[in-house]
């Protein structure tokens, strides 16, 4: 990635997360004044304001405007502020002792750190559902006015979410994630058994982002199934990076505990073909992706450089 492609692409990140985050913090004053015990919202700010590349808002984001314009933008905002909600929440319960057991996250302590673990708990399980109050445009009242989107294309979004965060998705995943780490089941995981774990657990979340953007952009059918090829392949990119970076990265960067997956037995490319196949995996993930786009032409470069950002991002 050439050095003004980086730098366009962290200037669009940057832009897309801001935006995002002035929604969330939209919510979050909504879920206080609407009654939300202050020990709660504290660990709910704790978890989606303090950082966070935001890289799945920008892809729900960019693609609703790849295909419907600044209008589609605005009435996506939602999708994304949502879909942030439902990935902090991941992360509060994946930090627990009880899962990865890590202390430090985009650079601060975790939310069972800084508050408990009956606190995190709780957390995350607001964020799940307040994701859901969101997507379904129920969050009006108070001072937040829900954009545009048809209540139709709300409940497929709905449905949609859903499937990708829930047994067969994110939560599905991360069983296969910790019945390989804790009770080392399968014995000897193969790369097939690795990619399917990290397609359920990174990648279903982040083809849902590149989905939903065209759908709530009301792209066509073929555009919908392209944006869901590229989200499921920059999915799979996502998380091969993320093991390279637990072996490669230093933890002041990357903001969390690195060289930790190796020694706990995760089952991930890295550990079972090592980092030089790790690598050849993540620059085919990036390629299929980029692929994927072929149909947008140029107006999708936001998009290509997002995928070409995996093979080089250090947090
Ligand atoms: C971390 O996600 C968890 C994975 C799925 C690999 P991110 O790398 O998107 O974390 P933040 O939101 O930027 O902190
Ligand atoms: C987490 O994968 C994926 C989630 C669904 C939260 P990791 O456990 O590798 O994510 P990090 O490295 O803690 O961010
Ligand atoms: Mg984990
Ligand atoms: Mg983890
Ligand atoms: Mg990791």
């Amino acid at each position: 990635m050439a050095a003004t492609e980086h730098s366009l692409f962290a200037a669009g990140l940057a832009r897309s997360a801001a935006e995002v985050e002035a929604r969330l913090a939209l919510h979050l004053d909504r879920a206080g004044a609407a009654g939300t015990p202050p020990r709660l919202l504290a660990a709910m700010r704790h978890a989606v304001l303090a950082g966070g590349k935001r890289f799945r808002p920008f892809l729900v984001l960019e693609m609703a405007r790849l295909l419907g314009g600044r209008e589609a933008v605005a009435d996506a905002i939602d999708v994304a502020a949502a879909l942030e909600c439902l990935h902090a929440y991941s992360l509060v319960h994946d930090d627990l002792p009880a899962m990865d057991n890590d202390e430090l996250r985009r650079g601060q302590p975790t939310v069972w750190k800084a508050f408990d673990e009956w606190t995190a708990i709780l957390a995350g399980d607001a964020l799940l559902t307040l994701a859901f109050e969101i997507l379904a445009g129920n969050a009006s009242s108070g001072n937040v006015s829900a954009p545009g989107l048809p209540p139709a294309i709300r409940a497929n979004l709905v449905a949609r979410l859903a499937a990708a965060a829930g047994p067969a998705g994110m939560v599905g995943g991360q069983m296969l994630d910790l019945e390989a780490e804790k009770l080392g089941e399968p014995a000897s995981p193969d790369e097939q058994h690795v990619r399917r774990l990290q397609g359920m657990k990174t990648g279903a979340l982040i083809a849902f982002a590149a989905e939903a953007g065209a759908i709530a952009a009301a792209g066509s059918s073929e555009a919908v199934v392209a944006a869901r090829t590229y989200g499921e392949a920059i999915g799979l990119a996502f998380q091969i990076s993320d093991d390279l970076l637990d072996v490669t990265g230093d933890v002041a960067t990357v903001g969390k505990a690195v060289g930790k997956d190796l020694a706990l037995g995760k089952a991930t490319l890295v550990a079972v073909a090592g980092v030089e196949t790790a690598r050849a995996h993540l620059a085919a993930a990036v390629d299929k992706a980029i692929a994927a786009l072929a149909p947008f032409g140029d107006a999708a470069d936001p998009l290509r450089q997002a995928a070409l950002f995996q093979l080089e991002r250090e947090h």
